[in-house]
């Protein structure tokens, strides 16, 4: 029996377009033969779109979008500081605007260090490691204010918001990963400081935990997890953490594996009441958007992530296997976008 996947796809702005352009590409040939299908739909959104309409996402898209089984993003957003720009709230309004009406309560983030890329870190050891983070609380809820904006007498307050329910449903999904891969899990936070939104965090992972007794557990302050990621990232396995530690940890984690350009990640509800969303780390990247520089790989990363959240895990594996093939074989000629994604998709058909 054939399978319809209906994908929303988001290039975006900058290099999004080229990047989606080598993903789709990579997608079409790793289900290529198969009895399933992608039928894309292309949602014009980010900061082209505001600038021609001065709609950010309006009702109808997020509604045209729900109606879809997963979503590929490019990057959006443009020249930063441009002030044409200014009320257009991409960040807020778009992108945390999906995630949140979408539930994406997991953004799924991993960092391997494949073979042959120039890592920063004198000895960067064996580097492989999720991150998970929250993504639906935390800082990044927009539960603050200000009060005398602007005057010497100032208020200014953004709360953390952590649920009993959105910490443990995220610290589930976290542990059954955890099962799957190496059986270990590794809560980060900053419990000795941020006593209460760390406390219910500790509680949590110690309570499901107990389900889990052959995963070890362990637990990291965020200062102290960021040293460690430089020194010795090999002890992660499967990190668990909180929205603002996740985004700030992540960002760490791409640059200790060799750097943005092969960053992937999901926004995922694991429920799947919603269409979860796969996109590269990086942004729209317009110092060199246009001139075929971008590397796709990362948003090609993106499309195996995807894959496996569809349950097609043998065809996540070969594109997977595809992408460190030719991360392996790569030489000092820079490659132009497509050339990188036709390499990776050749291999797939190969
Ligand atoms: P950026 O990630 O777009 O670029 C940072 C640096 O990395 C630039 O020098 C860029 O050339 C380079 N770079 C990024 N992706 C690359 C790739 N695939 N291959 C090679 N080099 C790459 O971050 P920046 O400059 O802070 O933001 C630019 C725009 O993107 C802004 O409007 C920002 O708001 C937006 N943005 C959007 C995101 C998203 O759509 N999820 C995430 C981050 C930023
Ligand atoms: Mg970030």
């Amino acid at each position: 029996m054939s399978r319809v996947v209906k994908l929303a796809v988001i290039p975006g702005d900058g290099i999004g377009p080229e990047v989606i352009a080598e993903a789709e590409k990579v997608l079409d040939a790793a289900v290529s033969g198969s009895d399933v299908r992608f039928e894309s739909t292309r949602f014009s959104l980010g900061a082209g779109r505001f600038l021609e309409t001065g709609e950010t996402l309006t009702d109808a898209d997020l509604e045209a979008i729900r109606s879809h089984d997963a979503i590929l993003l490019g990057a959006v957003g443009g020249v930063p500081g441009d002030p044409r720009l200014k009320d257009a709230n991409i960040e807020r309004g778009l992108l945390l605007k999906l995630r949140f009406e979408l539930d994406h309560y997991v953004n799924l983030r991993p960092s391997k260090l494949y073979p042959g890329v120039p890592g920063p870190l004198a000895a960067p050891g064996d580097i492989d490691f999720v991150v998970v983070r929250e993504g639906t609380e935390g800082p990044y809820v927009g539960n603050g204010g200000s009060i005398r904006t602007g005057t010497p007498h100032e208020v200014a307050n953004e709360t953390s918001v952590n649920t009993a329910f959105g910490v443990e449903r995220v610290v589930r999904y976290a542990f059954d990963l955890a099962e799957r891969r190496s059986k270990k899990l590794t809560l980060v936070h900053k419990t000795n400081v941020l006593v209460h939104a760390g406390g219910i965090w500790k509680r949590l992972v110690d309570e499901v935990a107990r389900e889990h007794p052959d995963v070890a557990v362990d637990y990291v302050h965020v200062d102290a997890a960021t040293i460690y990621l430089v020194t010795n990232p090999d002890r992660f396995d499967v990190i668990v953490t909180d929205n603002l530690f996740g985004d700030i940890l992540t960002d760490l984690a791409g640059a200790v594996t060799g750097g943005i350009g092969l960053a992937a990640s999901g926004n995922i509800n694991p429920d799947g009441a919603f269409p979860s969303m796969f996109e590269p780390v990086h942004g729209s990247a317009p110092d060199i958007a246009g001139q075929q520089k971008a590397d796709p790989t990362a948003a090609i990363l993106s499309v195996a992530l995807l894959l496996d959240h569809l349950g097609l895990h043998d065809e996540s594996r070969r594109v997977t296997t595809a992408v460190e093939d030719d991360i392996a074989s790569r030489g000092s000629a820079p490659r132009s976008t497509a050339e990188v994604g036709d390499a990776i998709a050749a291999r797939l058909s190969a």
